[in-house]
C-alpha cells in the first residue's frame, strides 16, 4: 500500500498520498461540506483530472476551467469565473476546489476569498511548484500590467490535497520549477535535506516523471510541505521569518521580468539563488563556499546558474527597487549564513546589501553566462 501522511498547517491539513485524487470528495465533505461545489481548473489539467475529481460529488459539483497559462492569471479571469458563478446560482453555500498549478490555485483562491465576502477553497495542486510551495500559506491574487500577484488577499485553504501521481502528466520543464523550489527549502532550512537534494535530483533529472521513483518523489514532497509549512505558520502574513523564502528571489524576479517569462521562474529562481549567495559572500555575511554548494546541486537538476549575458545590469537593479519587497527604495534580501542557515534574524530577515557588490556579482556573472 502506497504511503500516505497528514501534515498539519495552521488551521488545515495538507493530506499527501498516491491516489489522493480519487479521495477529494471526501476529504472536501469532512473539512468544507456545501450545498454546491465549484472545481476551478484549467483546460489542460481540467481534461486530464477535471471528471475524476467532479464525478465523485455527484451532481453537485461543476467545472470551471480557465485558458492555462500565467497569462490568463488576471482581473478578467477573476471576473469571469465569478459572474459564471454567479449565473449558476452558486450561493455562500459554496466551497471552491482549486484544481492545478499555481496560476489555477491563485486565481481560484482569489475567487473564493471574494466570493459571497469569501467561501472556502480545498487546494488540489498538480504541479510540483503548486505542491510544495504555491497551494500552502495562504496567498491568493492575480497580476496587472503593474505586476505579478500585486491584487490579492490572504485566505488559508481548508485542506490542501496532494496526489503524486499527477504529476506523471506533467512535462520534465515544469517540473525543475518544482526541483528548484525544493532545493531553495534546503537552503534555507535544513541543510541534510539539501545534500538529500542533490541526490534526489541526479535521480529524477532526465527522465520522464512518469519512471520517477515513488519513494524519491514522495519524500521530497513532504520534507519541502513540512518546511514551507513551519516557516508560514511562524509568520502568516510576510512580516518577518516568511521572507526567507524570498532567497533567490529579489534577483530572479528580477531576470524572469527581463526575459518577459520567456524563462521558467525555476530557472530564473536557481541563478538568482547563486547570484545572491555569491553577493552574500562578498559581503561577509555567507559563509564562503556556500555558492559554489549551491550551483553544483543545481547543476545536477539540470537548472542554470548564472545570469544571461545580454542582461542590463541598471535594468536588473532598477525592477529590483521597485519589487514590492524592497522597503523605502533599498533593495532587501533573504541571504543564507551558511546552507540552512538565513541571515537577517534580528532585523527581520531582510538583508540590505551595498549595490556595487550586486553589480559586481551580476557583471562576472554575465560574463560567465551565455545569452539567454
Ligand atoms: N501563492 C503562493 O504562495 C505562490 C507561491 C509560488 C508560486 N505561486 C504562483 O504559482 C504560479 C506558477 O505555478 P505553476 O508553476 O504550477 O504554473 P501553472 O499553474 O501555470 O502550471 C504550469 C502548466 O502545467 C499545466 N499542468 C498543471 N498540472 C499539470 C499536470 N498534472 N499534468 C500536465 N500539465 C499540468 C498547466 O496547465 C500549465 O500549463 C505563478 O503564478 C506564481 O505566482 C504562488
Ligand atoms: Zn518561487
Amino acid at each position: 500500500m502506497a504511503p500516505t501522511t497528514t501534515i498539519a498547517a495552521s488551521g488545515y491539513n495538507v493530506l499527501l498520498g498516491a491516489g489522493m485524487l480519487d479521495r477529494v470528495e471526501a476529504i472536501v465533505r469532512s473539512v468544507a461540506p456545501a450545498y454546491r461545489y465549484a472545481v476551478i481548473t484549467d483546460h489542460t489539467v481540467g481534461a486530464l483530472y477535471g471528471d475524476q475529481v467532479s464525478r465523485q460529488f455527484g451532481g453537485s459539483a461543476s467545472i470551471f476551467s480557465i485558458p492555462p497559462g500565467e497569462l490568463h492569471k488576471n482581473r478578467d479571469s477573476w471576473a469571469t469565473l465569478t459572474d459564471r458563478l454567479l449565473d449558476s446560482g452558486f450561493n455562500r453555500d459554496t466551497t471552491v476546489i482549486a484544481l492545478g498549478g499555481g496560476v489555477v490555485g491563485d486565481l481560484a483562491g482569489f475567487v473564493a476569498a471574494t466570493f459571497m465576502r469569501g467561501v472556502p477553497v480545498v487546494q488540489v495542486p498538480t504541479t510540483l511548484l503548486a505542491m510544495i510551495d504555491a497551494s500552502i500559506g495562504g496567498k491568493t491574487g492575480v497580476d496587472t500590467l503593474a505586476g505579478k500577484n500585486l491584487v490579492g488577499a490572504f485566505h488559508p485553504p481548508a485542506a490542501v490535497v496532494i496526489d503524486p501521481q499527477a504529476l506523471e502528466s506533467l512535462g520534465v520543464d515544469q517540473c525543475r520549477s518544482g526541483l528548484a523550489e525544493a532545493i531553495k527549502h534546503g537552503a534555507i532550512a535544513d541543510e541534510a535535506y539539501f545534500e538529500e537534494m542533490a541526490v534526489a535530483a541526479e535521480q529524477l533529472l532526465g527522465r520522464e516523471p512518469e519512471a520517477w521513483d515513488a519513494g524519491v518523489v514522495f519524500r521530497l514532497i513532504e520534507r519541502s510541505v513540512q518546511i514551507k509549512v513551519d516557516v508560514v505558520t511562524r509568520d502568516a502574513r510576510e512580516m518577518g521569518v516568511r521572507k526567507i523564502l524570498n532567497f533567490g528571489h529579489t534577483i530572479g524576479h528580477a531576470i524572469e521580468l527581463v526575459s518577459e517569462f520567456a524563462m521558467s521562474h525555476g530557472d530564473a529562481v536557481a541563478r538568482g539563488m547563486v547570484l545572491e549567495a555569491q553577493a552574500g559572500e562578498r559581503a561577509s555575511i555567507t559563509v564562503p563556499g556556500t555558492s559554489d554548494r549551491l550551483r553544483d546541486v543545481l547543476q545536477r537538476a539540470g537548472l542554470p546558474t548564472d545570469c544571461p549575458a545580454d542582461y542590463s545590469i541598471d535594468r536588473l537593479l532598477s525592477i529590483m527597487r521597485g519589487d514590492k519587497k524592497s522597503r523605502v527604495g533599498v533593495i532587501e534580501y533573504a541571504i543564507p549564513t551558511r546552507v540552512g542557515v538565513m541571515a537577517g534574524s534580528e532585523r527581520g530577515y531582510g538583508v540590505p546589501m551595498d549595490d556595487q557588490i550586486v553589480r559586481s556579482v551580476l557583471a562576472e556573472s554575465a560574463a560567465r553566462g551565455v545569452v539567454a
